[in-house]
């Protein structure tokens, strides 16, 4: 079954209209791309309460499998994303995390400071990306083709891992 996606892009600036949102589209055009119904894009400030309240939202009402977030993964005070991701997640997915960076690693070093988070809330999966379009493009285009395994065992579509 074709899943449904929603993009939130957590970013002062965007939020306030002072720049596009190239990693948000950029996200939703990836994950349109691989075949989800990408139900909504959404800016919000880097603020964990309205973070918070967002990804309790969209999980608790069923209006996303997966939900990606880009920015607010550093180390900026005003950075909170993976704050706010663990604290509405029932199951931390550290594997999801520790794969992008692996990846990113490869490609540069600062991914090392990326403090992004992945978990799930009921029955949808929540995976954080660092803010720029380039980082959401390399981190999706490694974990895009795994994630769909993951989701159809979230959804009770698939019941193990016989390929
Ligand atoms: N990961 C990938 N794949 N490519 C990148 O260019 N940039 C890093 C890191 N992860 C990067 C990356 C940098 S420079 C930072 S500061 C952190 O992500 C945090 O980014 P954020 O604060 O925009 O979330």
């Amino acid at each position: 079954m074709q899943k449904k996606a929603v993009v939130i892009t957590a970013s002062d600036s965007a939020s306030r209209g002072e720049r596009e949102d190239i990693s948000g589209s950029e996200a939703a055009a990836m994950l349109k791309e691989a075949g989800y119904n990408v139900f909504g894009k959404i800016v919000l400030p880097d603020s964990q309460e309205r973070l918070e309240a967002m990804l309790i939202s969209l999980a608790d009402r069923r209006q996303a499998d997966l939900i990606v977030t880009t920015g607010g993964t550093g180390f900026s005070v005003r950075d909170v994303t993976p704050e706010a991701t663990i604290a509405v997640c029932d199951r931390l997915c550290p594997g999801i995390p520790e794969a992008i960076r692996a990846y990113s690693m490869t490609i540069t070093k600062r991914a090392m400071l990326s403090r992004a988070a992945a978990g799930i809330r009921k029955r949808t999966l929540i995976v954080n990306l660092p803010g720029s379009p380039k980082a959401v493009r390399e981190s999706l285009e490694y974990i895009l083709p795994e994630l769909e395994h993951g989701l159809k065992i979230l959804s009770g579509e698939s019941t193990n891992c016989a390929r």
